[in-house]
């Protein structure tokens, strides 16, 4: 079932992704070598509630917390502990609010320091690609032209996508229908229609796009040790231009 939005509807969501825009941007400004993501998390759970949200993330499906914190080879769901950042290291982080009962999910990707060219690279292509998807979601086009567009910016780099995780609708819950491929075939699938929310959140990894899990049952790293990247915007479909209601504005100007 999908749940087509009012423009209302749309401004609530749109409220809740700024609150998410707002709190990656405070987490952004304590990335440094030493910081644990633990404290991270910490920083993101109160800044969200000083917003007057809700963590929604923290007991999803028995989440433990506020944010994703996913460092280097760990390409999402990355658990917030005692690991210390280290220069030269990225970190994901994943984060969501819930307010007056529709929901924000956004993440980016900090470079802890100095990082590499070839990092930096993966960074810029991944983020690349998260926008090259978003200018497909206009009515009329299909969910397959999205996937295509992001996989094309991809592979076209020499990354690979991380198949077995995708975007989603959002809404009055964090995860609706669709589900929102980073791969596919231009004019396939669901048709996209004006009211439609989703988000859409291609994760990509520098070699080998295999992935395992780690005994925890929610930290997915590569199977070949190499980092990956992970970017996610909620967006608003428009009748002739995707309408981004997260934002990196706020991460990026500071
Ligand atoms: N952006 C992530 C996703 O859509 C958020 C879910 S993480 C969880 O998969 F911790 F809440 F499960
Ligand atoms: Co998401």
């Amino acid at each position: 079932m999908i749940f087509l939005k009012t423009e209302e509807e749309i401004e609530k969501i749109r409220v809740a992704d700024q609150i998410v825009a707002h709190t990656l941007a405070e987490v952004g400004r304590h990335i440094k070598p030493g910081v644990t993501t633990l404290e991270l998390d910490r920083i993101a759970e109160a800044y969200i509630r000083d917003c007057g949200a809700r963590p929604n993330f923290l007991g999803y499906e028995g989440y433990p917390n506020s944010i994703c914190a996913s460092v280097n080879d760990v390409v999402m769901h990355g658990i917030p502990g005692k690991r210390e950042l280290q220069e030269g290291d990225i970190v994901s982080v994943d984060c969501g609010a819930e307010i007056d009962g529709f929901h924000g999910d956004s993440c980016y990707t900090f470079a802890v320091g100095e990082i590499s060219d070839k990092v930096a690279a993966l960074l810029v292509t991944t983020k690349a690609a998260l926008y090259s998807g978003i200018e497909q979601a206009v009515e009329g086009r299909r969910l397959g032209d999205i996937g295509a567009a992001v996989e094309e910016t991809v592979t076209h780099a020499g990354y690979a996508v991380a198949r077995e995780f995708t975007g989603h609708g959002i809404g009055m819950s964090m995860h609706e229908e669709p589900r929102v491929r980073n791969y596919g075939k231009r004019g396939s699938g669901m048709r996209l229609r004006r009211g439609m929310v989703i988000a859409i959140e291609p994760a990509v990894c520098m070699g080998s796009s295999r992935l395992v899990f780690d005994p925890d049952g929610w930290t997915v790293r590569t199977a070949d040790g190499l980092p990956a990247a992970h970017f996610e915007h909620s967006v608003a479909v428009g009748a002739d231009r995707a309408v981004i209601l997260s934002s990196f504005d706020f991460i990026e100007k500071q």
